[in-house]
Formats: C-alpha cells, sequence, structure tokens
C-alpha cells in the first residue's frame, strides 16, 4: 500500500458560530486580520440537529466582504442533498455533509464535485469510522465532531480520538489524500491531542473568538507550540 509522503499543512478554520451575529461581517474580518485562510461555517437546519443558525443568503453576504477565504461549509442538515447547489452559488469551496441522514450520499458527493467544490463527509461521535468506508474515494476531507452537532461552546469529547487514529491510518493504507478535520471543543488543551491522533485541520469556535492571544492560539492550532 502507499504510504503519504508529506505531512499535510495544519489548518485552524475558525467557526464564524461563536462570532457576534448581529455583526458576522466583522468576525470574518478577524478571521482575515490574523492571516488565516479557512473560515468555517456551520449550517443547522432544527432538524438533523436541535437548532437552527444561519443559510445560503449569509454565506452569500459574507462572501461578498472576501472573495479569498476558503469557505468550509458544514451542513447540518437532514437533506444536505437539496441545498448542495445553493450553497455552491453562494461561495462555498468545501460543502461537508453528514453520513447520518437518509439520503443518496454518494450521489450528493459527487454532486458536489461536479460542481467544482471540495466535499466533504461528516460523522458524529458515536458513529463510527467504517461508516465512512464506501464514501473515502469521494471525498476531499473528513470531518470527525468531537461533539454532537448543533451548539458552540460544548465540552470536547475524548471518546473520538481513536477515531481520529484510525482514520488516519486507513489514509495511509489507502494512500488517501483527504483532510481529516476535527469540530467541537477544540481548545489549547484539547487541539493538540487532536493533533498527535492526526488530525491536520481544526475547527475552533469559542476558544479562537475568546483567545485574548489569537497568534499563540494560531500557533498550537498548527502544532508550532
Ligand atoms: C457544532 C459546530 C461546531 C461548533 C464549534 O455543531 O459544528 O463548528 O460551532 O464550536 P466550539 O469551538 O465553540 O466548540
Ligand atoms: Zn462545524
Amino acid at each position: 500500500m502507499p504510504e503519504q509522503e508529506e505531512p499535510m499543512k495544519k489548518i485552524l478554520s475558525p467557526s464564524i458560530l461563536a462570532a457576534d451575529h448581529a455583526a458576522l461581517g466583522e468576525g470574518l474580518n478577524v478571521v482575515r486580520e490574523c492571516g488565516l485562510t479557512w473560515l468555517h461555517l456551520d449550517i443547522m437546519d432544527g432538524n438533523f440537529v436541535p437548532n437552527i443558525s444561519f443559510g445560503p443568503g449569509v454565506v452569500k453576504a459574507l462572501r461578498s466582504r472576501d472573495d479569498s477565504l476558503f469557505f468550509d461549509t458544514h451542513l447540518m442538515l437532514a437533506r444536505p442533498d437539496a441545498y448542495v447547489e445553493k450553497f455552491a452559488e453562494a461561495g462555498a469551496d468545501l460543502i461537508t455533509v453528514h453520513v447520518e441522514p437518509d439520503y443518496p450520499k454518494a450521489e450528493t458527493l459527487r454532486r458536489i464535485r461536479a460542481l467544482g467544490k471540495q466535499a466533504g463527509i461528516s460523522l458524529n461521535p458515536d458513529t463510527p469510522a467504517e461508516a465512512l468506508l464506501p464514501f473515502l474515494d469521494e471525498v476531499d476531507l473528513v470531518l470527525v465532531m468531537s461533539v454532537f452537532p448543533g451548539f458552540g461552546g460544548q465540552k470536547f469529547i475524548a471518546d473520538v480520538l481513536p477515531k481520529i487514529e484510525t482514520l488516519a491510518r486507513l489514509r495511509r493504507e489507502r494512500g488517501g489524500n483527504w483532510r481529516i478535520e476535527v469540530d467541537g471543543g477544540v481548545d489549547e488543551t484539547t487541539a493538540p491531542r487532536c493533533l498527535a491522533a492526526g488530525a491536520d485541520t481544526l475547527v475552533a469556535g469559542t476558544a479562537f473568538f475568546n483567545a485574548p492571544d489569537k497568534a499563540r492560539f494560531i500557533r498550537v492550532c498548527r502544532g508550532e507550540v
């Protein structure tokens, strides 16, 4: 089996869910001024998850403020297949869908790529890595939820660390080049544990926007300190 040659560049993707929703453009500016390149957008439908956040209109409005950030769009929707075109048109660069709901998943991932976007697949803390096996050739990123999705500011569930290790092993064995992203409760303490387990992309909402020293927080998330 081919081994992966170089470790992937570490990326921090701040979740704008934790910014002031009456001034999301300012949250975007904070991310940009830190020199970061990714922005995580949490889309919740009040059905797959017990909360409602925002939709393609807000993504489009943020895109109108910035055309260089990579929009990492996390769809927590019962029927993401009904919305991928709308988020693609709104300016998403990566569209991640969950493996748990019942919809044509492989077809949806292929449609995302046919739209010229990157495709991601996400799994909840209690969903095993094996649930992703049919889809690993169709994705650019695997998003491991380290909280049950629906709300920011929750406590990191350390039980997901072995699953990150399993996914990193699967990636090595299969010669895959999809990113492994972790989302939920990522802070200065949990970020290094995620990186050590094999993650290369970290989402942080609360810890990023509340960090008194954002430059240091970014270095921690990149494994530089
Ligand atoms: C949870 C969302 C996460 C969350 C992360 O449903 O997918 O992106 O906002 O927030 P923190 O970093 O506050 O746990
Ligand atoms: Zn998210």
